[in-house]
């Protein structure tokens, strides 16, 4: 029997893409979105930052920018989900269109640079999520991002954290949105450490006795001095964790000439391998000490496990929902449970690693 993705699928590609968006935001706000049991394997359940994760497959950046729909996410089974990129104040981004996809190839380019409605509204969706009884199980990521045109980045980084650390699990500030002009400059390891040192201090300050997690998301398209750089980096001011990767700027000359010539951030398949190179070398860079979110590309359980086995102690994924609907996320899950038990692991985090 067809699924109501299958069935619903050539409606929502006939769709401009961010109506479809917004289309299916509509259909977790008003519960007609489907939902289906978290796979309860304990050979998924991980621990990372001392939080348990009841599966290592999480929502990434970018879907769910206003913390509208979380519960409505954890309900597809996802172990986690990253809400945001919010900004200070509400923007609305760059103009439309500014979503385009190539069904053929599964990839998206998007020049969306935050359109988001800012911190406070964000933050009243998030504390209505939290007082939800009973509230759906997962861990809730908050991703932070600079307003367009701010100078000095670390002022709003410190306001979002001040704001909203207290509602999350983790936090992740993002330096590598390709469509933010001058952000991708805070992935130079100079600027980046100092920027994290006092990103640092500022959650120390906000969350005395609990601190919580703090991330920063790199991009795949970084030039081995600069990966160095950032692992060392990272490795001094004791991050906690890194989320690797966000879009990238790169085009594969297979994709149609007119889809290859759009501007903004390429995800989906074309850039799985990259991404998974990306998250091996930072694994080696870092010995393995600073845990992992590996993303970029995923569209099945096989690329899951291969980001895992080369480094992700977790993994997210948003393009390939839009080609293979809500159910992949439980497929992903099911499909993991067999590669692990195949190779041998008892759980997720004996295969973190394993082929980096
Ligand atoms: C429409 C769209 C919006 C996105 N917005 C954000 C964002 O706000 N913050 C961020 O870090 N990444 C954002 N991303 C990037 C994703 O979080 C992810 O890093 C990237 O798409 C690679 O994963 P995927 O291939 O599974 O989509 C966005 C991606 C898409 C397609």
């Amino acid at each position: 029997m067809p699924t109501l993705f299958q069935i619903t699928k050539p409606f929502f590609h006939a769709l401009d893409p961010e109506l479809a968006h917004t289309v299916s935001l509509l259909a977790m706000k008003t519960g007609v979105a489907p939902k289906y049991p978290a796979i309860d394997d304990p050979i998924l359940k991980t621990t990372v930052w001392g939080k348990t994760f009841h599966n290592p497959v999480g929502l990434a950046a970018g879907y769910d920018k206003n913390a509208e729909v979380i519960g409505a996410l954890f309900n597809l089974g996802f172990g986690f989900v990253e809400a945001g990129g919010v900004t200070t104040k509400p923007q609305k981004g760059l103009p439309k269109p500014r979503i385009f996809r190539d069904i053929e190839n599964e990839a998206i380019i998007n020049r969306m640079n935050f359109p988001n409605v800012g911190m406070q509204a964000f933050k009243k969706n998030v504390e209505k999520f939290l007082e939800k009884k009973p509230r759906p199980k997962g861990i809730l990521g908050i991703q932070i991002a600079m307003t367009s045109g701010q100078t000095e980045p670390e002022k709003d980084f410190k306001m979002l954290i001040r704001h909203l650390a207290p509602f999350a699990d983790y936090i992740v500030f993002n330096v590598s949105c390709p469509n933010t002009p001058g952000l991708r400059n805070l992935e130079d390891p100079e600027v980046f450490k100092e920027l994290a040192g006092i990103l640092i201090e500022e959650r120390n300050k906000v969350c005395k006795n609990n601190p919580v997690p703090l991330l920063a998301k790199f991009s795949p398209d970084l030039i081995p001095e600069r990966q160095e750089g950032l692992a060392q980096a990272c490795l001094s001011v004791g991050i906690d964790g890194i989320s690797v990767t966000n879009t990238t700027t790169q085009r594969p000359d297979y994709l149609p000439k007119d889809f290859r010539e759009r501007k903004g951030g390429l995800s989906g398949k074309p850039l799985n391998e990259r991404s998974t190179e990306m998250i091996r070398t930072f694994y080696q860079l870092t010995d393995g000490k600073i845990p992992i979110i590996g993303l970029g590309g995923i569209s099945s359980g096989k690329d899951a496990y291969d980001k895992i086995c080369a480094g992700a102690s977790l993994v997210q994924l948003y393009s390939a929902l839009v080609y293979h609907g809500p159910e992949l996320v439980t497929q992903i899950c099911r499909d993991l449970v067999a590669y692990l038990n195949e190779d041998g692991h008892a759980q997720v985090s004996d295969a973190v690693g394993s082929k980096a």
